[in-house]
């Protein structure tokens, strides 16, 4: 079935809810035949992701200082949230906001902090934008003081104080504002970076593959934007963004448009963050139109118990994926890219371009991302270990369920089972020291919706009625994909599917700790689709 529905009809149905899809459910059906790949506003047809011309700027890497310099925190420090010029477009600076780092003679911009678990952060936000902010630590045990909750949020000129021990498993972690309403644009404009915790595993892992942060294992953070022909991002916003979310027709690889890099021939440790708004992404690496496969290693809360091939893998907003790619069976001259592949979205914007948003790359739509030249052979012999961790299921023996329904949206609005947040209403509060399952029930007529919790990681147990497109990756009888493995934080629940996951509520802290769980789609976040949760 293919359905083509107008601006009317879109809000029609938003405000109906699943009323008017009738049966079959699973959301909407992807039409994007009669679409144009003509670019968005920019008409810079060089930086179109559509197109596999024009990647020819160099991959931004972390290095030792500078944007995502690999910043290690051994004493107290300032992280300032301030104006920035970037180039979203190479030669024509723009303004953006950057969290600033400076020590001794080294200025950062974005860093990647890089600890070791039981190392202690010290740190005080300094807020010189001119509207509220909050660091989030995304996916770190900490308590409520440090966990950078909106009620913290501190105007410009003031400041806020960190300090906490690293109590998590090693990990790609990451770090963005988190005040009330302001999250996307925050975002949008810049202020998000990786937090790096690293544990035995991971030495064990580099070792055994000879990877060194920086060169061969690389963080890569990928983000869509819109950007005009002056290089000046573009963020609009109206009630129908607020409620589909922003997606933008330019994709960045750490803040580097259309990128490359060199490799050798080897393998490579690839640690994807998706800090985009509201875009979700199917990766594939492709040379020419063969799928190369790899292996996925890693996800939200670190390394899986052993690694799990694959050709594709869906990364949804602020999930991390960690893949291992191997280029030995490339030779000096290939050419890889990495693309998002088609996918259906099941998201109502993609039904229509009559729609008042700036990008025309709409979400489930294939591009290009970056491009891998396969530059030099090197001789390289070492094979990827058979076990990389080991992960303890959590023991659901007495586990309590509690159901979270996502209901399709009432007049263009999301909520939580009847819930949109109030930063004094605690909806959900959990004897600290239980276990529960959790089982999230997303609406038919609804859109994917990446669903976070703050303060733990969970273990996935169960995808129930999922669309054909996520069964196809499914690994087990649980439904499961590769990416459900191991610790999570976030989960992409589609239209229509029920996940289960098991969570404990332990956590070291004295007296009630306030976080939050939510809908991390930004805008989806910033209209509320979020709600308060305490372990008491
Ligand atoms: Cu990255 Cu409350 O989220
Ligand atoms: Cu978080
Ligand atoms: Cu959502």
């Amino acid at each position: 079935m293919t359905s083509k529905f107008n601006r009317r009809d879109f809000l029609r149905i938003m405000g109906m809810g699943g009323a008017v899809l009738g049966a079959g459910g699973g959301g909407l059906i992807l039409n994007s035949c009669d679409r144009s790949g003509g670019g968005g506003g920019g008409g810079v047809t060089d930086f179109d992701p559509r197109s596999a011309e024009g990647f020819v700027h160099p991959l931004h890497t972390p290095g030792d200082d500078g944007f995502l310099g690999i910043f290690n925190p051994d004493s107290p420090f300032l992280i300032t949230s301030k104006d920035a010029s970037v180039e979203f477009l190479p030669g024509k600076p723009a303004p953006a906001w950057q969290y600033e780092v400076v020590t001794g003679d080294r200025t950062y911009y974005n860093p990647i902090f890089r600890l070791t678990k039981g190392q202690t952060l010290e740190a005080t936000m300094v807020n010189e934008l001119e509207e509220e902010t909050i660091i989030h630590w995304h996916g770190l045990e900490v308590d409520s003081a440090n966990d950078g909750h909106p009620n913290n949020a501190v105007p410009g000129g003031a400041s806020y104080n960190y300090n906490f021990p690293i109590l998590n498993r090693g990990a790609t972690y990451w770090y963005h504002p988190h005040p009330d309403k302001l999250v996307g644009e925050q975002s949008y404009y810049g202020l998000a970076s990786l937090f790096i915790v690293e544990d035995e595993n991971d030495t064990a892992l580099r070792n055994a593959l000879d990877l060194s942060l920086g060169t061969t294992e690389l963080p890569l953070v990928l983000q869509d934007k819109n950007v005009d022909e002056a290089g000046q991002l573009i963020f609009e916003m109206n009630p129908m963004i607020q409620t589909i979310g922003v997606l933008g027709d330019r994709i960045f690889v750490n803040q580097t448009i259309k990128p490359f890099l060199d490799v050798e021939t080897r393998i490579y440790r690839l640690r994807f963050l998706n800090s985009s708004n509201s875009r979700t992404y199917k990766l594939a690496f492709l040379k020419g139109s063969e799928k190369v496969p790899f292996s996925i290693i890693g996800n939200d809360g670190g390394l899986l118990d052993v690694p799990y091939s694959a050709t594709e893998v869906f990364i949804g907003i602020a999930e991390r994926v960690d893949v291992l790619i191997d280029f030995r069976g490339s030779q000096v001259g290939d050419e890889v890219f990495l693309k998002s592949v088609a996918f259906d979205p099941m998201d109502p914007l993609t039904v229509d371009m009559d729609f008042n948003q700036p990008s025309t790359l709409m979400n489930g739509e294939e591009f290009y991302v970056m491009k891998f030249n396969v530059a030099e052979s090197t001789s390289y012999d070492r094979q990827i270990p058979s076990t990389l961790s080991t992960i303890v299921p959590i023991d659901t023996t007495d586990a309590g369920e509690r159901l979270i329904t996502l209901p399709n949206p009432i007049e263009g609005v999301w909520f939580i089972n009847n819930f949109r947040f109030n930063p004094d209403e605690v909806p959900i509060t959990i004897p600290r020291d239980t276990t529960e399952i959790w089982s999230i029930f997303n609406g038919p007529a609804a859109m994917p919706h990446p669903i976070h919790i703050h303060a733990v990681q969970f273990q996935i147990l169960e995808r129930v009625n999922s669309p054909q497109q996520v069964k196809d990756l499914a690994i087990d009888g649980a439904g499961r994909m590769p990416t459900d493995m191991g610790w999570k934080d976030v989960v992409l629940v589609w239209p229509g599917e029920t996940v289960k996951y098991a969570v404990r509520f332990s956590i070291p802290f004295e007296g009630e700790q306030l976080y939050l769980f939510h809908c991390h789609n930004l805008e989806h976040e910033d209209q509320g689709m979020m709600i308060n949760y305490s372990i008491l």
